[in-house]
This record gives structure tokens, C-alpha cells and sequence, in this order.
């Protein structure tokens, strides 16, 4: 048994030879490759970089929407280094804020300062959750700000379970691992197993690709799953008559659901409105917290500050990160007061947070996302970028489903549009394309067959032709290549 892990964990591995195999197969320049052969040499292989691209370009500097490999090749960034630089590279204004900050005070662990209180009351005014006031509190990561909210959700309520979905990505440390049941990571959380074990699963509403079955004649993909995702529960909370539970009442030991409102590692996948609906009506019902991770959704994504307002719903805690700091590592929980409110001082301790760089950083983001007109230019171009992909849609049947809600875009690519058989080789040689004619985006989903398109929210109308030309080019090469028309 151990023999057959060992040789599948040897087959993930990347030998010396692949690794030169991967440099000389690059489309890279000279400098490009002499800096990859460093890299390899001093960095871990288990690197995000390496899974997604056959070889990552080695970015020197970044501009706006544009990144410039150490060659001087320019690249149309979909990526924002993972949802991180929302507002653009180097965005001049966030810079200006940096370098006046860095004079005055870089960080001092944990006496507050004005950038961080300024921060936190700008959250809690402009994040709405549960009850009649709010409070934040500071992390560094998106994981650790998921596992404080855990642990805070477990000590106010005195609850032991989170509920989280298939699919969710929360992170990656031993604890987050576990609320992280994206499947494809699993195989990397052994032979330790995630130290946090009071944590249950339910499958995720994801339309395009049912994890019910595909839906009957008459009924449509969204109703089908959010209905079977609401029977579900039934069962789980025993309010339905249910040969595993007899007992109907309204007691029960789940502290919280932790949830993304949308999927985004797993593909960027809008869920079966109604998805968080149903979780406040459960939550309302039960007296359990409803955790929201708004780390890749939120600040403006989705052409909402919140992804979740677009359910009209108030969560009782809300996590962000990512774009929040404009590049500088940031994470906060705004959460109902009373949940923050039930431990005593120094219950939460991490001597990196609330940096003070990060928190003027991050004011002038949060100013920059609440401006008037912001987020209706979020929505223009979002839908300026979706108009273009559909398009493409209806010269390319490999595009089978496009997810759409501002900038944040899924694509999900399938051999045929009837059975919905995803068309991985085809998305794989579609990413090698597009990086060697100068663009980078994330490839994932559940099946490896998705785009994520997460480009800057003030990418330029010019950028997105830009893309949509690389786009058609590698659609029409890999129609070629692989004989569908
Ligand atoms: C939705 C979500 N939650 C949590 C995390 C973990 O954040 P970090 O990598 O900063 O720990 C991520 C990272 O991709 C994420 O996308």
C-alpha cells in the first residue's frame, strides 16, 4: 500500500530532467531562462507556478494591466498575481502612500496606530454583517484570517462544527487544510491530516457540472442543484423525516458554515442563486454563524464591494485579504461585534499584523474602491471583456459555459457542448499558447478545464482586445489541432 503512494508521490514529483526539459521547451529569452535555472536551484518545486504553467515567466517589473519579463516580453496580466493587485501594478497613488508611510512608521506589533484604526473603521462601515455593530481584527494571510474566524465562531457559539463545501479553497495551513476541500490538494495534506477534524463537507451547487446528476427535462441546472442542495440539509439537520435521524428540532453542534460565495481556486464558479440565501435561512433557523470568504470575491470583484450582497444577505462574519493591502500582506475578519466580543484581551496574537504599510496601503484602496463611479467601471469593463468572450463562444464550441459577474470570469472549455466532457489537453495547450504570445491567466477547475480571468478591475479597454486577440488566436490553433469545429 505505502509502495503505491510512494510511486504516485514519485510521479508528481519534478526530476532534474524535467526540470531542463521544462526550460528548453519554454518560449522564454536567454535572461528569462539563465534566472528559471536559479530559481529551480534555491526554491522549492512545490510552488504554485510551477503547477500552473509548464515554466512561469520570471516577472521583473509590471506596469497597470502589463507584466515584463526579465527578457523585456510583455504579458496582458488576467492573473493580478492571484487576485492580489486588484488596482494594477505599481498603481501610482498606492506607491505614493508606501513611500510616505515608510518614513513615519513601518510597524510596531500590537500598539495600534491611526492607519490601522482608520482601517478597521472603514471596514466596519462599509461591510454590513449581522447585528447592530461590528468589529475587525487584523491578520497577515487570507489562511490565518480563516482560522481565527474558526476559532472565533467555535468560542462564541461553544460549537464544535464548520460546514464548509466541496471544492471551497480556504488556504493551506494545517487547520485551513481542513475547511480546503478542494480535492485536488488532498493528496498533499498526508501522511499528518489536517489537525483540525471537527469539520463536514456538503457538495457545492456548481450548475454547469451537477454534483447531483444533470438535470431533468423542463428544469434548469441552477433550480436543479440549489433544490437537491436544500434536501440535502434537510436530512442533515434532520428536519426531514430521514432513515438516519428521527429526532425534528432545532438543536445542533454546527458553530458555522465557512464558505466562498463563489468558488474561485476551483474555477471561478458562480453557484445556483440562491446559495447563500439558503445558507442565512439555515443559519437563522439553527443560530449558526455564517462565515463568508470574500479573499478572491470581495473589494469590488464582482462589481459589488461584496459578493455577497448580490444575495441581499448579512453574513455574521466576512474574511478579506488579498487585493486589500494593494500588494502589501494584509488579511482582517469584520465580524458581528458580540462573536469578537466573547474572548477576553490577548486571546488573538500575531505579531505581523495590522502592519502599518499595509494598513495606508489598504486605506487607499478601500478609498479607491468606494470612489464614486468605481464599481460601475468595474461593471462596464466586465462586461465589455464578457461581450468579447462570447463571441468567441460562438465561433469556438470548446467554450461551453462562461461565468460572468463583473471582472470575475470563468471560463469552463468542454469537447462537447451536450455531454459537457471537459477538454483538458485542449486547456492546457490553450494556456502554453496564450503565455507564449504574451499573456497569463490561472487554469484550474474541478476537472482542469477552466479559466479564471482575473485581470486588474482598472484593466484598459485596449488590454482586453489585447487578450480577446491572443484568445481567438489559441482557440482557433487548438480547433485546429485537435480536429473540432
Ligand atoms: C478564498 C480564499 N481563501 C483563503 C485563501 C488563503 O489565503 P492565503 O494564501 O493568503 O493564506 C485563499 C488563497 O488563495 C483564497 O482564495
Amino acid at each position: 500500500m505505502f509502495e503505491e503512494i510512494h510511486d504516485q508521490r514519485m510521479r508528481l514529483r519534478l526530476s532534474a530532467q524535467d526540470m531542463e526539459q521544462r526550460i528548453a521547451a519554454s518560449p522564454f529569452g536567454e535572461r528569462s531562462k539563465a534566472w528559471a535555472q536559479r530559481w529551480l536551484a534555491s526554491e522549492s518545486h512545490g510552488q504554485v507556478g510551477l503547477a500552473l504553467f509548464n515554466l512561469p515567466p520570471i516577472i521583473e517589473r509590471a506596469q497597470g494591466d502589463i507584466l515584463y519579463d526579465v527578457d523585456g516580453k510583455e504579458y496582458v496580466d488576467l492573473l493580478s498575481g492571484f487576485s492580489v493587485s486588484a488596482l494594477g501594478q505599481c498603481n501610482e497613488e498606492i506607491s505614493k502612500v508606501i513611500q510616505e508611510q515608510s518614513k513615519k512608521l513601518i510597524h510596531y506589533f500590537d500598539l495600534p496606530h491611526p492607519e490601522r484604526i482608520r482601517m478597521a473603521e472603514k471596514l466596519s462601515e462599509i461591510c454590513p454583517v449581522q447585528g447592530d455593530a461590528s468589529r475587525v481584527v487584523f491578520g497577515v494571510t487570507g489562511s490565518d484570517a480563516v482560522e481565527l474566524a474558526m476559532r472565533a465562531a467555535r468560542y462564541a457559539t461553544g460549537r464544535p462544527l464548520i460546514l464548509t463545501a466541496y471544492g471551497d479553497y480556504h488556504g493551506v495551513t494545517y487547520s485551513t487544510i481542513a475547511v480546503t476541500g478542494k480535492g485536488g490538494m488532498w493528496p498533499y495534506f498526508y501522511p499528518v491530516p489536517p489537525l483540525d477534524t471537527g469539520i463536514g463537507y456538503y457538495p457545492f451547487p456548481y450548475p454547469y457540472q451537477s454534483p447531483f446528476g444533470r438535470a431533468p427535462e423542463g428544469v434548469s441546472d441552477e433550480q436543479w442543484c440549489l433544490e437537491r442542495l436544500e434536501e440535502y440539509f434537510e436530512y442533515y439537520f434532520g428536519s426531514k423525516e430521514s432513515p438516519y435521524r428521527e429526532v425534528k428540532s432545532n438543536i445542533t453542534n454546527v458553530a458555522a458554515f465557512l464558505v466562498e460565495p463563489y468558488q474561485s481556486s476551483a474555477g471561478y464558479i458562480i453557484p445556483s442563486p440562491g446559495y447563500l440565501k439558503l445558507l442565512r435561512r439555515l443559519c437563522d433557523k439553527y443560530g449558526i454563524l455564517l462565515i463568508v470568504d470574500e479573499i478572491q470575491t470581495g473589494l469590488g470583484r464582482t462589481g459589488k464591494l461584496w459578493c455577497y450582497e448580490w444575495e441581499d444577505i448579512k453574513p455574521d462574519m466576512v474574511i478579506t485579504s488579498k487585493a486589500l493591502g494593494g500588494g502589501i500582506p494584509i488579511s482582517a475578519v469584520v465580524s458581528r461585534a458580540d462573536v469578537l466580543e466573547s474572548w477576553g484581551a490577548g486571546a488573538h496574537v500575531s505579531t505581523q499584523a495590522g502592519n502599518a504599510l499595509a494598513c495606508a496601503a489598504g486605506n487607499k484602496v478601500l478609498e479607491t474602491l468606494t470612489s464614486p463611479g468605481f464599481l460601475d467601471g468595474v461593471t462596464e469593463r466586465g462586461r465589455y471583456f464578457t461581450d468579447g468572450l462570447r463571441e468567441l463562444q460562438s465561433r469556438y464550441p470548446l467554450i461551453g459555459d462562461i461565468d460572468a459577474k463583473g471582472i470575475y470570469i470563468g471560463i469552463e472549455l468542454v469537447k462537447d457542448r451536450e455531454t459537457r466532457e471537459p477538454a483538458v489537453e485542449e486547456s492546457a495547450f490553450i494556456l502554453k499558447e496564450a503565455v507564449r504570445d504574451g499573456m497569463v491567466f490561472e487554469k484550474g477547475g474541478y476537472f482542469h478545464n477552466r479559466f479564471q480571468l482575473i485581470p486588474p478591475l482598472t484593466i484598459r479597454k485596449e488590454t482586453i482586445d489585447r487578450a480577446l486577440g491572443i484568445f481567438d488566436r489559441a482557440f482557433a490553433e487548438a480547433t485546429k489541432q485537435f480536429g473540432r469545429t
